[in-house]
């Protein structure tokens, strides 16, 4: 018995996440287990009706589950910022999920905008850190002593800001990024554990060139675990050159290991090679304690509560969910289902298929059980 808790959220979110649930307790079947889920009204809904976004009571209450089924968060009634930090950003700090998991793997059958690149070509996974760099939330926001009309001159124009109107002419914010040898440390342990069963091969990613303190010490961390590594393949890329690299040649890759922030911007290129948004997984892991399986993508608030929006990132990260448990036969099964439904074009209209989120969700689920 696996007990597991539900984060369905916002929008969408409640929707792909019956529908993973729908598959997992298929392969559980398959498989000989069962899984207890426990659901947590955690969202917009709730943080709009009482002002709470994640109590100390939820965090306790999480605390007891080694993994969270976690469906999207989002919603145009809030200032945007509100319930990413307070709910997203907050349970991946609380339970020090240092790792963000997010493979890059183009399926077969799947279409990648990229010309002549095939499954083969596409298939490595990024590992992002995921507790530290410009996401500490530490910065400010100060405000001058002045108010001026605020004019910046060119040769040939001149910009007035504020519309002519008095400004604060001395406003200034910042933001700090903040690396730790050992946060850097024991995700690039991770990368190179995982590059083990794989290729062998590891990708660091950073800004050394121009942020060389914080990227600097990233750099040396990751040369000092290379060095325990022997027989493992590493080089360095700078964030900007990689985003090339991943339009051009994706093949190179294997595991990718990178601080926090370039690790967002570059898992959104990754997720659009690999086939688009509606079909990106990602694993929030503490190793040692709660992890958290969620699909990349938002909630997307237009779609919400008519069934038309695609679980299959969400039914992947609930693959990923099963292999965190333990349970790897059946999470190789539910992808396995997931190639099927494209094989089939068992999907929903963003992919081509005419298939409802449900139906998809429904349509794994049977196959697991009869194949
Ligand atoms: C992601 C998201 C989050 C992030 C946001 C919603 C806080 O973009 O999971 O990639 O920046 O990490
Ligand atoms: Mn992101």
């Amino acid at each position: 018995m696996h007990k597991v808790a539900v984060i369905g959220g916002d929008g969408i979110g409640p929707e792909i996440i019956e529908s993973g649930k729908t598959v997992l307790e298929a392969a559980g079947e398959k498989f000989g287990f069962d899984i207890e889920w426990t659901e947590f009204d955690i969202g917009a809904e709730r943080y709009l009706a009482t002002g709470e976004l994640l109590t100390e009571e939820d965090l306790k209450e999480l605390e007891k589950y080694k993994a969270i089924y976690f469906g999207a968060i989002g919603d145009d009634r809030v200032k945007p910022g509100i319930l990413e930090k307070g709910i997203l950003l907050n349970l991946r700090f609380y339970f020090d999920q240092y790792i963000n998991l997010r493979p890059i793997r183009m399926l077969a059958g799947v279409e990648t905008p990229l010309a002549h690149k095939r499954p083969e070509d596409i298939n490595f996974v990024v590992v992002r850190e995921n507790t530290e760099d410009f996401y500490v939330g530490i910065g400010s926001r100060l405000k001058g002593r002045e108010k001026k009309t605020l004019e910046v001159k060119r040769d040939i124009y001149s910009v007035k800001f504020g519309l002519d109107v008095e400004t604060d002419a001395d406003e200034l914010a910042y933001q700090i990024g903040v690396i730790t040898r050992e946060g850097a440390s024991r995700v690039i342990f991770y990368a190179f554990d995982m590059a083990q069963g794989r290729k062998k091969k590891v990708t660091s990613v950073d800004k050394a060139n121009v942020l060389s303190d914080v990227y600097g010490l990233w750099r040396d961390v990751f040369l000092e675990t290379a060095e325990k590594y022997p027989g493992t393949a590493h080089e360095f890329t700078f964030v900007d050159a990689i985003t090339m690299w991943f339009v051009k040649n994706p093949e190179w890759f294997d595991v990718v290991v990178t601080p926090n922030m370039f690790g967002d911007i570059i898992t959104d290129l990754g997720a659009m090679i690999q086939g688009g948004l509606g079909l990106a997984p990602g694993g929030n892991i503490n190793p040692d304690g709660t992890s958290m399986f969620e699909p990349i993508h938002g909630s997307a608030p237009k779609y919400k509560g008519q069934n038309v929006a695609n679980p299959l990132a969400t039914i992947w990260a609930g693959s990923m969910l099963l292999e965190h448990l333990g349970e790897k036969e059946a999470a190789d099964k539910v992808l396995q289902g997931i190639e099927a439904s494209i094989r089939e074009k068992m999907v929903t209209k963003d992919m081509g298929g005419s298939a409802s989120t449900s139906g998809v969700g429904d349509w794994i689920a049977s196959w697991i059980q009869t194949s």
